[in-house]
């Protein structure tokens, strides 16, 4: 079977993968590397579950070909936290109750994070618009939406 290799820098380590052409940036970063952290939901680009930051947009990694990735930056949940710290929006999910089963938490939690880069104080409004696109079977979404309210609150008392 034809393979070829791409290079990837996932949350900031360097990677030469092979890959079949159909392989999907989902099993490449989950089976080919290990990071397990990015789960998939529907499949079909629907839930958000298998969300990642590439290259800092937000992608459906269950929908994206990692051949199309080649080249790119990745960033998946794993990637959140730094120097052993959690990232104040995996720490407010946990401290406000912002997930049950967990399956659709780490797409949620980097779809925040895009927001959180581009508006760092964002209305519930406009944090319930962006997040549109992650369903969650379990929470009801309020906790979902107090987590990240909380997430910003945080954020600013801290003085990021
Ligand atoms: Fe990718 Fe649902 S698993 S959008
Ligand atoms: Fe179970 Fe969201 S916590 S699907």
């Amino acid at each position: 079977m034809n393979t070829t290799t791409i290079h990837l820098k996932v949350n900031g380590r360097d990677h030469d993968v092979q890959v079949q052409a159909q392989r999907l940036l989902v099993d490449c970063l989950r089976y080919d590397l290990g990071l397990t952290g990015t789960k998939e939901g529907c499949s079909v680009g629907v839930c958000g579950a298998c969300t990642v930051l590439v290259d800092g947009r937000m992608v459906a990694s269950c929908i994206m070909l990692a051949v199309a990735a080649d080249g790119s930056e990745i960033t998946t949940i794993e990637g959140l936290s730094q120097d052993g710290r959690l990232h104040p929006l995996q720490q407010s999910f946990i401290d406000h109750g912002g997930f049950q089963c967990g399956i659709c938490t780490p797409g949620q939690i980097v779809a925040a994070k895009a927001l959180l880069d581009q508006v760092p104080d964002p209305s519930e409004d406009e944090i319930k618009e962006w997040m549109m696109g992650n369903l969650c079977r379990c929470t009801g979404y309020y906790k979902i939406l107090e987590s990240i309210v909380k997430a910003v609150e945080a954020v600013k008392r801290s003085g990021g």
